[in-house]
């Protein structure tokens, strides 16, 4: 396993993020949103969490997927919670100096120091401004995969917490609490900043940029230095499979040690076999996307249909879309059986719909829409299934 370093992209963050940066709106919260599997947690935990630290901030880490069980709510206060712990070691030992049971910080937050742990949403903001005190230093508060946040009232209730926080700590010129939220699906966090009642309305999304061109510099040199028999590698070559990769780090390694291994016999370049690799995986992605697709009932395959085309206008039940669900199933379609069709969506594993508390749906997969899109314009949208000997037995006649 190789980790490659993203120290120049950590601290050009830390300095948006301390305020330091001028037109950069990154100290009233940075959103960074990029595809599944392609680096995110990595890159915050091993890369913008040390470097915040070397500047002296303390770094409080959720992800909110981390246990799906659990209200999202719940897992911030925890987070905070554990982070307050060990300076708890100060505060709590004034506290037996003196005989209390409790310790009050700044003058405002009583911690019962039996409690630490237990907070809940309403006692973020108190439980931050605890933090800073005892800390002495800026609090990044970095929660990973936060769209999470959306599917819970709890949830909802602590990311407007944590705007109230950020709002009363911090002041032009000093950042006390730095918020990084991040996500694998741009649509779904646009729902934190996008309309006047979200959480943080106001902020943008950005991307959060992918492994590229140095990536593939750095394991081309480890190539080179390891293998010298494959001397020169073929970078760009490299680079384009990487990208049809989907710029996904564990996938590309994966192949890489099989092309670089002795029992590989290959005849060709690894570059070349690489590619192979890359074209294959494309094909298996959009394989198991079409056949999720073929294995629902056709309801739900309207609805799905219809979630794809309309991205953030879909409206499940109004009389455009139910017009539309009778097209394509050629059968009148009641919004209960919509409900029922979305909820089927929902449960199942992995969920191909997401919906947050207030009833705004999603594809759970933001890859699909790619896929879809794809489809479209070379006109073989919607996937058809093969008729299997099995769909002409069915069809016997009486
Ligand atoms: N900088 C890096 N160097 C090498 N490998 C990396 C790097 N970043 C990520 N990876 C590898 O890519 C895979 C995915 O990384 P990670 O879990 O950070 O992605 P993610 O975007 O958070 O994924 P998910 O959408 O599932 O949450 C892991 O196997 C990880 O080891
Ligand atoms: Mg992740």
């Amino acid at each position: 396993m190789i980790h490659y370093p993203r120290t120049a992209l950590a601290e050009e963050l830390v300095t948006a993020l301390q305020g330091k940066a001028a037109f950069s709106d990154a100290h009233n919260g940075l959103f960074l949103a990029a595809p599944r599997r392609t680096g995110k947690s990595t890159f915050l935990q091993a890369d913008l969490q040390p470097a915040l630290e070397r500047q002296g901030v303390v770094v409080v880490y959720v992800d909110l997927w981390a246990d799906q069980r659990r209200d999202p709510g719940a897992l911030v206060a925890d987070a905070i919670g554990r982070a307050l712990q060990p300076h708890l070691g100060r505060v709590a030992r004034l506290a037996k100096a003196s005989g209390l049971e409790s310790v009050t910080i700044a003058g405002a937050l009583k911690i019962d120091t039996r409690k630490i742990g237990q907070l809940d949403g309403a006692t973020l903001p108190d439980a931050l401004r605890a933090l800073l005190e005892a800390a002495r230093a800026p609090v990044a508060l970095i929660i990973d995969e936060a769209q999470h946040a959306l599917t819970s009232d709890a949830g909802e209730a602590a990311m407007a917490a944590l705007k109230s926080a950020r709002d009363q700590l911090n002041r032009p010129g000093t950042a006390n609490l730095m918020l990084v939220m991040s996500g694998s699906d741009r649509d779904k966090l646009l729902r934190l900043v996008n309309t006047n009642g979200a959480p943080f309305y106001g902020s943008q999304i950005q991307r959060m940029p992918e492994l590229g061109p140095d990536f593939i510099a750095h394991i081309g040199q480890l190539i080179e230095t390891q293998r010298p028999d494959l001397q020169p590698v073929d970078t760009p070559a490299l680079l384009t499979a990487f990208q049809r990769f989907g710029s996904r780090p564990q996938f590309f390694m994966e192949a890489l040690g099989q092309a670089l291994s002795p029992l590989a016999a290959l005849n060709t370049r690894f570059e070349l076999a690489m590619a192979q690799a890359a074209g294959q995986r494309q094909a298996d992605d959009e394989a198991q996307m079409e056949s999720e697709y073929l294995g629902l009932k056709p309801v739900e395959q309207a609805v799905l249909w219809r979630l794809l085309a309309q991205g953030q206008r879909f409206r499940p039940y109004d009389a455009e879309a139910l017009r539309f669900y009778r097209d394509k199933t050629e059968d009148g379609v009641s919004p209960q059986k919509v409900q029922n069709a979305l909820e089927a969506l929902r449960q199942r594993s992995p969920a191909i719909v997401w919906k947050s508390a207030r009833g705004e749906y999603a594809v759970d997969d933001a890859a699909m829409h790619r896929w879809f899109e794809q489809r479209v314009a070379a006109s073989t949208w919607p996937p058809v299934g093969r008729q299997t000997d099995l769909d002409f037995e069915t069809v016997k006649p009486e």
